[in-house]
């Protein structure tokens, strides 16, 4: 019979839309890459029916309550995802938690999580430690669900937090690489690539992606003919970018993302402080920048030639952002050494 361990660690990455925001959202597909800025979470069962939370990160020490009252009362927001994970989990795995008790296991979950990253770069730490939550439990209790299970119930769980979102933050923290995604998890395809020359800057402003999703809708309200054809044109233009992604074709992707800025730029969510970002890693010789996640704040992309590099970088500072230096491609949700 298979032993299983009573604790451990898994992490996963964070994520950088390239193309398709807010249309991906209405059934369009997007392209995003997992970054190797990872959230690693300890997990461990433990004897008592007790549900604790360790997540310094988002200013959350020593979180306790009974297992039977998971997803009641007042929940820290930087608790939210983990709780709602672990209640899921053992929804869909009664058995699961038996088998636990039976095994003289222990009846409650106890989750450390740390970040390599700050929340504040949208890179998508709730979504990567949602899933890491029910990867540990899948591991821990041999539930038997492959990574689209996994991504089914972590989609459900931030469905349920956050009420909004097309899910590719979660596929990318579990599939890792470069991913063709349609919402949901319509379709979720690994795109064999080994390098995309791009630049990442930073603005240093938060906004809510909630928020920015609800602001485009209320547009989609008023003006539902001309916005669900941005979306369309969007996603048409993700397809070409898919090629081009396959092809190396940099020029052109570049060409692509200034379109892709334009119509983000329609649905107002560019926002002044990118707006300045994108232009100067432009002028500076990118092929092409845009803005990359909800918009108005969190980080812009650009792609661009080798012998520009330093040039964008430059120009993305002077506009006032922060340039972050991360590895894309990165591997997507793994067991780590306690
Ligand atoms: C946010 O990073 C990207 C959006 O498309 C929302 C989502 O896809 O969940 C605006």
């Amino acid at each position: 019979m298979k032993q299983f361990n009573n604790s451990i660690t898994v992490s996963a990455p964070g994520k950088l839309m390239l193309f398709g925001e807010h249309a991906v959202v209405y059934g369009r597909p997007c392209i995003v890459i997992a970054v190797d800025q990872r959230i690693r979470a300890k997990v461990e069962l433990l004897d008592t029916p007790v549900f604790q939370l360790d997540a310094p990160d988002v200013k959350v020490t020593n979180y306790k309550k009974p297992m039977a009252d998971l997803g009641n009362g007042e929940i820290p927001k930087g608790a939210k995802f983990v709780e709602m994970a672990i209640k899921k989990f053992f929804n869909r795995h009664p058995e699961r938690s038996r088998t636990i008790r039976h095994r003289a296991h222990g009846q409650g979950v106890k989750v450390t999580t740390a970040s390599e990253f700050s929340s504040k770069f949208g890179f998508g730490s709730s979504s990567a430690a949602t899933v890491c939550t029910i990867y540990a439990l899948t591991e821990l209790t041999g539930a038997k669900l492959d990574k689209k299970d996994i991504f089914d119930l972590s989609y459900k769980t931030v469905l349920n937090v956050q009420k909004k979102g097309s899910g590719f933050d979660v596929a990318a923290a579990i599939y890792g690489g470069t991913l063709y995604f349609v919402t949901g998890g319509k379709k979720i395809i690994s795109l064999p690539v080994n390098h995309l020359p791009i630049i990442i800057g930073y603005s240093g402003i938060k906004f809510d992606t909630v928020r920015l999703i609800n602001q485009v809708a209320e547009k989609a309200k008023k003006y539902p003919k001309l916005i669900d054809n941005i979306y369309s044109s969007i996603g048409k233009l993700v397809e070409q970018a898919r090629q081009a992604i396959l092809k190396s074709d940099y020029v052109y992707l570049g060409k692509l993302m200034n379109i892709n800025e334009g119509y983000l730029a329609a649905l107002g969510v560019e926002g002044k402080k990118l707006a300045d970002m994108i232009y100067a890693a432009r002028k500076a010789g990118a092929y092409g920048a845009k803005l990359s996640g909800a918009g108005m704040g969190d980080c812009m992309v650009a792609v661009t030639p080798k012998h520009k590099t330093q040039a964008v970088k430059n120009g993305i500072t002077s506009a006032g952002g922060e340039v972050i230096d991360v590895k894309t491609q990165a591997e997507g949700i793994r067991i780590e050494p306690d």
